[in-house]
């Protein structure tokens, strides 16, 4: 009892001394954060607005028009602003189809086109384009879900564009240059979606969507780079 006190008040020390002698703990991040109307995204902007400055961007809703599946428009966001300290996306689509109705076929008409083109090489061209538009440092965050982990019916193209990303992920953090991390956040059904999801997720635990939120916050305002931080 009487160690953990002691270990608590050198731990409250070393923070007061941190915060006042670390400007890492006070700096005001510029953050892009695409898909910032979404349910997901309305709880990352309001977690990460508190303390940073916050730029929304979508096809139609937020401040800057971007489709992470249209590469003109993210060149000509990220031309249009000054240099970022955190690129986030809590946004992409894919098609939920049981495996039943998937036929093979080539890639213009397949069931996966929609999720590979939308949700996996929507972010993963964010994250390149990014990489040449933010800060040293700085960082980018993804968005994956527990589908990566836990199949669920007709979500064979979920689950397959989940695990693909997070591969990018583990593989891109080795690679970056200039201090830059990458790393995704896999929440598990929000609590907010369940009105329209719970037919698909019986028996999952639904996380709020602030909870989801703190993963990002921990990407942008920690250390860490590589990570798949699961929300569940
Ligand atoms: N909801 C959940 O339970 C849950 C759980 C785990 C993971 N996720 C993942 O979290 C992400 C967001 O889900 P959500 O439920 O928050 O979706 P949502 O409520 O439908 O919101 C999607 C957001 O992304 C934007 N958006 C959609 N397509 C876009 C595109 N092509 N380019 C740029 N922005 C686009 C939308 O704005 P515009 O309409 O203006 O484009 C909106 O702000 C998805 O990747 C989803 O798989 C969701």
């Amino acid at each position: 009892m009487l160690y953990l006190t002691l270990v608590d008040i050198h731990f409250a020390n070393d923070l007061e001394t941190l915060s006042q002698g670390d400007s890492i703990l006070e700096k005001k991040l510029r953050i892009l954060l695409v898909g910032g109307s979404g349910t997901l995204g309305k709880a990352v902007a309001r977690e990460l607005s508190a303390r940073h400055e916050i730029l929304v961007a979508g096809r139609s809703n937020g401040s800057l028009n971007i489709d992470i599946t249209d590469i003109d428009s993210m060149r000509k966001a990220f031309s249009s602003m000054p240099k970022l300290d955190a690129v986030v996306c809590a946004a992409g689509s894919v098609k939920f189809a049981p495996l039943a109705d998937i036929q093979a076929a080539p890639f213009s008409d397949s069931a996966y086109s929609v999720g590979i083109t939308n949700k996996l090489l929507g972010q993963v061209n964010l994250a390149l384009l990014a990489r040449d538009h933010l800060n040293e440092n700085g960082s980018i965050t993804l968005t994956t879900g527990i589908l990566s982990d836990h199949p669920i019916a007709a979500g064979s193209s979920a689950t397959m564009v989940n695990r693909a990303i997070e591969g990018f992920v583990v593989a891109a953090a080795t690679e970056l240059p200039r201090g830059i991390r990458i790393n995704v956040v896999s929440p598990n059904v929000l609590v907010e979606s369940m009105e329209h999801y719970a037919p698909f997720f019986r028996g999952f635990e639904p996380v709020p969507a602030a909870r989801a939120a703190l993963a990002f916050s921990r990407s942008v305002e920690g250390r860490e780079t590589g990570q798949v931080y699961k929300v569940y």
